[in-house]
């Protein structure tokens, strides 16, 4: 089969990860017999520095036009000045919301390989599995008013966290469509012992629930919820959130791996187009010494061809080569080792 994919490399390790991706999905459509046609696009600090814009109209057509998008990171400090009027991370938010991508699919597995390097005793680790179902285009990220401005006298700032019932009704049968597929177990955070926006989610969330009777559901508070992370991580299975929520919970989430760099994402709405992204950042600070973690980009290759592309053993079959790398003490630095991100993704590519 033919599919026209984008790339969105980004800013610091943004460009060696992907590089390594293409790699890897370039060897399963020689493997597979099919057809990927990659386009490259900046988006992100790169894009401001090129086009004075952190997406362009074009840059967004083109990905809309795209059976898919791999992105690999943005920002930067080159770009942190909080007075600039537009900064990488605009791009990422105007893109999602222009892909109409408004699920995050975060999962969060541990390799037994891997335990010595989270924090956590591996008796807590044994058998996590968490899919984290972050909503992506909605709540306190998108929410108006947002803006400064002088007020009485002083400096004034306001962020608004607002859903409307269809926002939260999408993510929310998604996320049960999903632990369908799993242990059949929904856990929706919010805090509506406090806000409003979140009465609504926990009233969307029974109703759900009504109408799936097989799938069990519990409501957990956010502050609870970030706690049983760390305390109790083996019996969450699918945890569906609001925006700003799910991206605390994820961060916290990611240590459970050993490594943020292991960890892919997959952002998903009505059409089949998806933003695929590794759940970290451009860290600068490694930015062009060939030493990223290639892990998540190369798991995010996997959730693309399952979710956009309906190529389940294709996607198996990453997953189950960076599973068997592993096994073999194949590391970067991150999780002690000393492969290149070059390395390593031979090593995947091999295994495949
Ligand atoms: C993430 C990131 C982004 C977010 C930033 C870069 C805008 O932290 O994908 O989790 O907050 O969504
Ligand atoms: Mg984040």
């Amino acid at each position: 089969m033919n599919f026209k994919i984008t790339l969105l490399p980004g800013d610091g390790i943004g460009p060696e990860v992907v590089g390594e991706a293409v790699r890897v999905l370039e060897t399963i459509a020689s493997k597979y017999n099919h057809s990927f046609n990659f386009q490259e696009r900046l988006m992100g600090g790169c894009s401001i520095d090129k086009y004075g814009s952190s997406l362009t109209d074009e840059t967004l057509a083109d990905c809309q036009a795209s059976d898919s998008v791999l992105l690999g990171a943005v920002g930067g400090p080159k770009w942190d000045d909080p007075s600039a009027k537009d900064r990488p991370e605009r791009g990422l938010l105007a893109l999602r919301k222009g892909l109409g991508v408004f699920a995050n699919l975060r999962p969060v597995k541990v390799h037994p390989a891997l335990m010595e390097w989270s924090p956590l005793k591996p008796e807590k680790l044994q058998g996590v599995d968490i899919l984290v179902v972050r909503e992506l285009t909605g709540g306190l990220y998108f929410g108006q008013p947002k803006k400064r401005e002088m007020r009485e006298g002083g400096e004034y700032a306001v962020d608004t966290l607002e859903y409307y019932d269809y926002e939260v009704r999408r993510v929310m049968e998604l996320a049960f469509n999903l632990a369908r597929g799993r242990k059949k177990k929904v856990t929706s955070v919010d805090k509506a012992n406090v806000l409003e926006s979140s009465r609504l989610w926990r009233q969307i969330a029974i109703q759900i629930g009504g109408e799936n009777p097989d799938i069990e559901l519990e409501h957990t508070l956010v502050d609870t919820a970030s706690m049983r992370l760390i305390t109790g991580p083996a019996w969450m299975d699918v945890v569906v959130t609001e925006n700003m929520f799910g991206d605390i919970l994820t961060d916290e989430a990611s240590v459970l791996a050993g490594s943020m760099g292991m960890l892919p994402s997959a952002s998903l709405g009505e059409s089949t187009i998806g933003l695929y992204e590794p759940i970290h950042g451009s860290a600068p600070d490694i930015a062009g010494k060939g030493i990223a973690n290639p892990v998540g980009t190369i798991l995010s290759t996997a959730m693309l061809l399952r979710h956009s592309f309906k190529l389940e053993e294709e996607a198996a079959a990453i997953e189950s080569a960076v599973d068997g790398v592993i096994t073999d003490g194949c590391r970067t630095a991150d999780i002690g080792g000393k492969l290149t991100t070059r390395q390593m993704a031979d090593e995947i590519v091999k295994n495949l």
